[in-house]
């Protein structure tokens, strides 16, 4: 048997361009469990995304990441991928000249190991059955990766790829932007699909609609680059309710964004500006 996943971040802290935008972000997601990362615009989602796969730009200037006992923050991007972390990005990118199946392929022997590849028969098959599970044209196997695919077309290729790697840990960053209602309700169906005790889910989400179709363990707040409220599926539809105020108000927090540059905020704004 498998040991179930377990990742474990604590204390984590990383910088942009130099900028400090985690500041200190424990949360602890084992096989099984579903949670869900909620807070409004510029408060550390995405860079916490990243900074657990290991993107160059992030510096990771404090506390630890394990999986499975495992230093994550010791490994390079690819290793991360094969130890079975996943992230379905916010925005993803296009690579012209590498098509989806070559780019799936390699993903998923790189993660497979030499010698243990999966024949191409078998991939193309599994490839096609998943494809046709997401309601995708058989075409977007042999199209560029991303290239010139609609903001939905994007996501739902997202979930194809977690749907072919099985990764131990996924973290999906607000995977229901941009997607009709029957393409949210398809992706949410995949997702479900993939729930079980040897995957644990990281779901970064503006909307509790989202989360009325896959169902959340537990739901966190983030403000100020770090998880500021904790509760269960309710405090997702409070904030629906009633927005951040109240948290804001609670915790006595003024601006809940990160990196701000303050001495720039403090500037009148029309000192520097050309008069007309
Ligand atoms: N590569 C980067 N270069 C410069 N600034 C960055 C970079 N990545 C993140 N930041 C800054 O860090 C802050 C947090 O950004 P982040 O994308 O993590 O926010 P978010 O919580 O995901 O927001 P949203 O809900 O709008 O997606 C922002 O002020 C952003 O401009
Ligand atoms: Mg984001």
């Amino acid at each position: 048997m498998t040991k179930r996943p377990q990742l474990i971040i604590d204390g984590l802290k990383a910088t942009v361009e130099g900028k400090e935008i985690l500041k200190g972000l424990s949360l602890s997601i084992n096989g099984g469990e579903v949670h869900a990362i909620m807070g409004p615009n510029g408060t550390g989602k995405s860079t916490l995304a990243s900074t657990l796969m290991g993107h160059p730009k992030y510096e990771v200037t404090g506390g630890s990441v394990s999986l499975n006992d495992e230093d994550v923050l010791e490994m390079a991007t690819d290793e991360r991928a094969r130890a079975g972390l996943f992230l379905a990005m916010q925005y993803p990118s296009e690579i012209t000249g590498v098509t989806n199946a070559d780019f799936l392929r390699s993903a998923i022997n790189a993660r497979r190991g030499e010698g243990n590849e999966l024949s191409l028969i078998k991939f193309i098959r599994q490839m096609e059955a998943k494809m046709k599970d997401l309601e995708m044209n058989p075409e977007f196997m042999h199209r560029y990766l991303n290239e010139g695919f609609s903001g939905g077309e994007k996501k739902r290729n997202e979930i194809l790829q977690m749907m072919m790697l099985e990764p131990k840990i996924v973290i999906l960053d607000e995977i229901d932007s941009g997607l009709d209602i029957d393409a949210l309700r398809i992706v949410a169906e995949g997702v479900n699909a993939m729930r079980s005790e040897d995957r644990g889910f990281l779901i970064i989400t503006h909307y509790q609609r989202l989360l009325n179709y896959i169902k959340p363990d537990f739901v966190h707040v983030m403000m100020q680059g770090r998880i500021v409220k904790s509760g269960g599926p309710e405090l997702a539809e409070r904030l629906e309710n009633e927005g951040y105020d109240w948290i804001k108000e609670e915790l006595g927090i003024v601006d809940e964004r990160v990196g701000q540059d303050e001495e720039e905020f403090k500037m009148p704004m029309n000192t520097t500006a050309p008069k007309f």
